[in-house]
C-alpha cells in the first residue's frame, strides 16, 4: 500500500540531485525540509516537498506531527554472524587485561572461531537473524556483514552462506565481506605464508565462484596481518572481483592505510590511531574513513580523530562494528550519540556519516542513505521531539527516539 507521510516537522537529508557521499568540510550541512510530506509508492520514495503541495498525492496518510523523518541508518561494518558471546573476556578486561593480551593468550578472535566451527549453520542463521531484527528496530535499514570467525575453508563458507541466506530473506540490503584474514589460526602462527596461501588458493576461488562475497577485508595490525601480507591479499581479492574494505589502525599505525588506498579500498575502518602520513594518504583518495566509536567505548581505546579527518576533506562514515569481542552492540543511535559526545562531531555531521556516507561505504548510495526520489523507502519516523539534536542527546535511549521504521514502504513489525 502506498503511504503519504504528512505534517513532518523536519524531513532530513533530502536530495534533489543525488550525491555519492558528503566530504569532510561539507558534512556540517544537512538538508532539512520543515513542515513537509513524503510520498511513498511501490516501496520507493516517489516525491517529497512542503505540506502545501501534498494534496496532489492520494495514499494512506500517516500523521508525523512533531516528528522528524530521516533515512534509515546504514551500518557499513558489522560481524553480525557469530556463535557465542564473550563475557569472560569482558570480566578479564575489567580486572585489567587488555584486548591484545587476551588475544595473545588464545582468547579473542580465535576463541570465536573455535565456537563457530562447532556450530551448525542453521543455529548461526537463527541467532544472526535475531540480531538483524534487533538492529532494524533501532533504525538500521542497510547493513554489511563480515565472515572472519571461520578461519578454515569450510567454516568461512559456512559463515558466508549464512550471510547469503540473510540477504535472501531479509527486508534490507545486505553486503557480504570476506574476512578470512581476520587472524592466523594457532597452527599457522609461525607459518603465515601457509595460511595466506590457503586464503588465496583455496578460499577466494570458491567464494568467488559461488558469488558469496562483495568485498575483501584484512585485519592489518601488529600481531595480525602486516602491510605486506595485506597487499598480497588485496591483490588476490581484486583478481576475484572483490574490492577492499579493511580493518586498520585500531591499535597501531604501520602504513596499512597507504596500502589500502593504493589498492583503491572503498573504505578503511577503525583509525583509532592515525599518523600524519595516514591522513595524507587518505586526502583526496576517494577512500571513506569508517569510524567505530562504540568499539572505543567498549574497549576503552582512544576515539578516532573525526575532526582531523573532516578537516582534511575525507568523507567519514559511522558504523557499529557489532561483534562479540570488541563491540557487542549494533545500536546505531548510540553510535551517533558517541560520535557527537566523544569525537565532537555535530549532530548534522554524525547523521551524514551514519546515512549517506555509510551507503557510499557499501556502494549502495543509489538505493539508500538519503531522501531522494527513486531510492528505497527505508525511513525512520522519530518520536515527538523539539529538535533533531534530541536524537544524539538522549544517548542510549534507542527505541525512545526511533518510533517507527519503514522498510520498502511498509511499517516494520517483526
Ligand atoms: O573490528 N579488530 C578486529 N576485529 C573486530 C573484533 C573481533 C573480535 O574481537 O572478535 C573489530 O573490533
Ligand atoms: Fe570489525
Amino acid at each position: 500500500m502506498d503511504l503519504l507521510l504528512t505534517n513532518i516537522k523536519g524531513l532530513i537529508q533530502t536530495e534533489d540531485e543525488p550525491r555519492k557521499c558528503v566530504k569532510g568540510t561539507y558534512m556540517h550541512e544537512l538538508a532539512v525540509l520543515e513542515n513537509a510530506f513524503l510520498f511513498i509508492e511501490n516501496g520507493k520514495i516517489r516525491d517529497f516537498g512542503l505540506m502545501e503541495n501534498a494534496e496532489q498525492h492520494i495514499a494512506q496518510k500517516v500523521d508525523c506531527s512533531g516528528r522528524f523523518v530521516l533515512p534509515t541508518f546504514v551500518d557499513s561494518h558489522t560481524h553480525l554472524v557469530f556463535a557465542a558471546t564473550r563475557e569472560k573476556e569482558f570480566e578479564m578486561r575489567i580486572k585489567g587485561a587488555t584486548y591484545e593480551e587476551i588475544a595473545a593468550a588464545g582468547g579473542g578472535i580465535l576463541n570465536s572461531a573455535m565456537r563457530l566451527q562447532q556450530t551448525p549453520e542453521n543455529e548461526l542463521y537463527e541467532s544472526a537473524r535475531k540480531r538483524l531484527h534487533e538492529v532494524i528496530s533501532l533504525g538500521t535499514g542497510a547493513i554489511e556483514i563480515k565472515s572472519g570467525y571461520g578461519l578454515s575453508l569450510e567454516a568461512e563458507l559456512k559463515m558466508l552462506r549464512v550471510i547469503r541466506r540473510l540477504k535472501e530473506k531479509s527486508p534490507i540490503p545486505i553486503k557480504a565481506t570476506f574476512l578470512g584474514a581476520h587472524a592466523f589460526p594457532a597452527v599457522f602462527k609461525q607459518h603465515h605464508d601457509r595460511y595466506i596461501g590457503i586464503i588465496i588458493k583455496d578460499m577466494l576461488p570458491q567464494i568467488a565462484e559461488e558469488g558469496l562475497a562483495d568485498y575483501m577485508d584484512v585485519f592489518c595490525e601488529r600481531n595480525y596481518f602486516s602491510p605486506e601480507e595485506t597487499a598480497r591479499l588485496l591483490v588476490a581479492g581484486l583478481e576475484h572481483g572483490l574490492k577492499p574494505k579493511i580493518h586498520v589502525n585500531q591499535f597501531s599505525t604501520s602504513g596499512g592505510i597507504k596500502v589500502a588506498v593504493e589498492h583503491k579500498a572503498v573504505s578503511v575502518d577503525h583509525l583509532e590511531v592515525l599518523a600524519d602520513e595516514d591522513l595524507e594518504a587518505l586526502r583526496g583518495s576517494g577512500t571513506i574513513a569508517t569510524l567505530l566509536p562504540s568499539c572505543s567505548f567498549f574497549l576503552g581505546l582512544d576515539y578516532a580523530p573525526a575532526r582531523r579527518l573532516m578537516e582534511a576533506d575525507v568523507p567519514v562514515a559511522l558504523a557499529t562494528d557489532y561483534n562479540p569481542g570488541s563491540t557487542p552492540s549494533g545500536n546505531m543511535p548510540f553510535v551517533v550519540s558517541l560520535a557527537c559526545l566523544r569525537m565532537k562531531m555535530t549532530p548534522a555531521e554524525a547523521i551524514n556519516a551514519a546515512t549517506l556516507n555509510g551507503a557510499a561505504a557499501l556502494e549502495i548510495q543509489h538505493k539508500v542513505g538519503s531522501i531522494s526520489r527513486g531510492k528505497l523507502a527505508n525511513v525512520i519516523i522519530t518520536r515527538k521531539m523539539d529538535s533533531l539534536a534530541y536524537l544524539p542527546y538522549a544517548f542510549g535511549s534507542g527505541h525512545n527516539t526511533v518510533e517507527t521504521v519503514i522498510l520498502n514502504g511498509k511499517v516494520w513489525e517483526e
